[in-house]
Order: C-alpha cells, then sequence, then structure tokens
C-alpha cells in the first residue's frame, strides 16, 4: 500500500467524530465475543464534554486514504497529572488501526507525538491513562477480555515499536475461581480484620452518595504515589458513579470503616457481559470470562498508615463473597502494576491467577 496517499487529519465534524469513534466496529466485531464502544459517549468524550475530561486538552487524529480511516489516536493533555507527577508528559489514548497499515499507524502516532512536542512537552505514553485508557494486551489476543481490559491485535505492537515507542510498564489481570475453599478463606479474612476492629460495608449500607465520595478521597490518598495516576476530584466522578447505585455493583464495592474513619474502599462491578458486550449467536462464553458468572474488582485502595493489617484482604474478600452470593462463580481483581507488589500479594492471597498480561507503551521525544 502507498503511504504517500494516507493523510493524517483531525476529525471535527460530528459525522467524522462518529465515524472515528465507530472504527473499533471494523477490528473486532469479527470475533466471537467484543466489548463494543459507546460511540455517543465517546464523541461527548471527545468534544470534552464529560466530567472527566474537564480541563483536559483533546485532540483526535486520524490517518485516511481516499477518506477511508486507517488508524486513529486521541492526543490528551493533561494538566492534572502534568502537575501531579511534575512530568511533562501527553497522553495517547484510543488508539485502534487496520491490519497491513503500517505506514498510516506509523503516520498518526508520529503526528500525534508532534502535536505534543509543539505544547512543550517531552515524552508520549499509550496505554494508560486514569479514566480514560488500559494498557495493550500481550496475550490472549483472540479472547473475550475482562470489564475495560484491550484484547488488541497482535500487530499493535509491532506499530507502536516502528513509531519508536518502548514498552514502559508491565500489568496482569487476575482472576480468582470461587470455590468452597476459597470463600471459606475469605470469610476467615473478614472476620479477622473485624476482630481488630474494621468494619467492612458495601457501599449500599454505607450509604451509596457517601460511599461514592469516601471512595474518591480514598483513592486519590492512596494512589498518590502510584505510577501513572491521575488524581479526580468528587464532582468529575459523582455523575459516572451515581449511575450505578440501582445496580449490584452498589451491593458489591466496599468500604472499611476504623475509629469512625474511612481507611480503606473497593470498587467492584457484576459480571457485565449480559448487558454491554457483543456476543456472536450460538457463543458462549467461558465462564470465568463473562456470561453472567464473572464479577470484577476494578480498583482497591487502602490508606497508607492503615496498611499491614489485613484491610486489603477484608475488603476483596468482602467483594467477592457478595459475587459468590449473587450466583457468581469467578472474580477479576483487574490491573496490577507488574511492580506493585502489595497489590500482586493480595490478589494472590485471594487466590488469584494471572490470566492475562498487558503493558503500556512510552516515547521519550
Ligand atoms: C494494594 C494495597 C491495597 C494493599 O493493602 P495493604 O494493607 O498495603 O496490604 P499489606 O501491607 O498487607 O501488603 C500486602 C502484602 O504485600 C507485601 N508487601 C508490601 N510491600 C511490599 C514490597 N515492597 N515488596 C514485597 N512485598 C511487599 C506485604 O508484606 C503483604 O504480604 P504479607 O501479607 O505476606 O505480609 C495498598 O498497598 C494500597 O492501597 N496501595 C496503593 C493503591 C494500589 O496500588 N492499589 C492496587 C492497584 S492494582
Amino acid at each position: 500500500m502507498s503511504a504517500a496517499k494516507v493523510q493524517v487529519e483531525q476529525p471535527t465534524t460530528t459525522r467524522q467524530l462518529e465515524q472515528y469513534a465507530a472504527l473499533p466496529f471494523e477490528i473486532y466485531s469479527h470475533r466471537q465475543a467484543w466489548w463494543p464502544p459507546d460511540t455517543r459517549s465517546d464523541v461527548e468524550l471527545l468534544l470534552g464534554r464529560t466530567p472527566i475530561t474537564v480541563g483536559l486538552e483533546i485532540t483526535p487524529l486520524w490517518a485516511r486514504r481516499d477518506g477511508k480511516a486507517l488508524a486513529r489516536v486521541t492526543v490528551v493533555v493533561n494538566p492534572h497529572y502534568i502537575e501531579h507527577h511534575q512530568e511533562k508528559l501527553g497522553h495517547l489514548i484510543q488508539f485502534e488501526a487496520l491490519p497491513n497499515e503500517t505506514a498510516a499507524a506509523v503516520a498518526v502516532l508520529e503526528e500525534a507525538c508532534a502535536r505534543l512536542r509543539l505544547r512543550g512537552l517531552k515524552a508520549a505514553r499509550s496505554g494508560f491513562a486514569t479514566f480514560l485508557d488500559y494498557p495493550y494486551a500481550i496475550d490472549n489476543y483472540e479472547a473475550f477480555p475482562s470489564f475495560l481490559l484491550r484484547a488488541n491485535p497482535e500487530y499493535y505492537h509491532a506499530y507502536f515499536k516502528n513509531a519508536g515507542f518502548f514498552t514502559e510498564k508491565g500489568m496482569v489481570d487476575y482472576t480468582m475461581a470461587l470455590t468452597q475453599q476459597v470463600l471459606h478463606n475469605y470469610r476467615l479474612a473478614v472476620s479477622a480484620a473485624r476482630e481488630r476492629g474494621f468494619t467492612v460495608q458495601s457501599w449500599r449500607e454505607y450509604g451509596f452518595a457517601r460511599a461514592v465520595d469516601a471512595w474518591v478521597d480514598t483513592t486519590n490518598a492512596s494512589f498518590a504515589r502510584h505510577w501513572g495516576w491521575s488524581p479526580a476530584s468528587r464532582a468529575q466522578v459523582r455523575p459516572t458513579l451515581a449511575l450505578l447505585e440501582m445496580t449490584a455493583a452498589a451491593d458489591l464495592s466496599m468500604i472499611a470503616v476504623a475509629q469512625g474513619e474511612v481507611v480503606g474502599t473497593v470498587f467492584s462491578v457484576p459480571d457485565l457481559s449480559p448487558s454491554l458486550a457483543r456476543v456472536k449467536p450460538g457463543v458462549r462464553l467461558p465462564p470465568e470470562r463473562g456470561g453472567g458468572s464473572r464479577g470484577a474488582l476494578i480498583n482497591i485502595g487502602v490508606l497508607e498508615r492503615w496498611r499491614g493489617q489485613g484491610v486489603n484482604l477484608a475488603l476483596a474478600a468482602s467483594s467477592f463473597l457478595a459475587m459468590a452470593q449473587r450466583a457468581m462463580s469467578y472474580a477479576g481483581y483487574t490491573l496490577v502494576l507488574d511492580d506493585n507488589w502489595p497489590s500482586r500479594k493480595t490478589a494472590e492471597k485471594l487466590a488469584g491467577r494471572v490470566t492475562s498480561s498487558f503493558v503500556a507503551y512510552r516515547r521519550d521525544f
């Protein structure tokens, strides 16, 4: 294919943004099962109209030949990240590209880096941006991924490397089989924490709106030194999480309290694949992947001064016990950095098995 005719531009009209948001359908819809994008929300995000994008500079770029989209990436300049980490780094989110289109993929990534350089930034990251982007799979390429995570085609790695990116971080996703023995051990972990004075309640029991605010505060504090994390405000998070009050997420997410203080939180969701995934007729997802039987712990945080006392285990175990009560037989523990020893140990103590691996890419200018 000739690279000469590939043009990299910014889509601007609503129609163009809709086409941009729909590119994943060309790449993934032949699969037996996948998570399609919510294109309406994605267009709102690209226009900077969602609470989570307040204050962010967002520039979608696509590479096209004869009007056909071949590759896309959205350039994000996040002042909250830059200030928090004191690092002049921009994020390249929503990357997708067709097969056998190296020139187009490299061209769109080159242009994205050029835009960041123009803004005075010194590096680009793709595959990790808080609430906005998730890392690239290095295994299970065609399998149905965990909620939020990618099962990108394997050729994406060559595209990034040809555009001068290198692997910056590795991450893994765990799966727990909720067997009777495992559930018994979870009950012991909850009792042990209770005896030490920690109370664990679901967000619904605690009061949902208060729990959302407590989650924002606890997450910002406990993730303050976490690689890649970008703080978010209560006002940014409330509108999205408020939608979950009427769902099982309110029963699966947990708050730990000691001496009247919130000391840790977990945010979990039920198996969303029956409502959000596209599964070809006649296909049954393996139960450890979805189909109603796999809940997912998305985020866990314990305030620094309360660590080392089993609050992590009690929070996650309470969430997984609540999943089991609702007929889920597997639980995900989603996305742990390879060097996040406390979290990896937490997952392993809860009988988690690494079931998918991922990387985030970086390019320094
Ligand atoms: C992950 C987190 C919830 C764990 O809770 P915690 O109360 O700190 O858990 P612990 O202190 O008991 O640590 C868990 C295990 O890791 C071990 N550990 C802690 N730091 C370690 C290190 N640097 N190297 C090796 N092991 C380490 C602990 O010894 C413990 O093992 P043990 O139970 O066998 O003693 C907490 O550290 C946290 O909030 N971290 C910041 C947010 C975060 O990273 N969340 C997870 C994102 S995936």
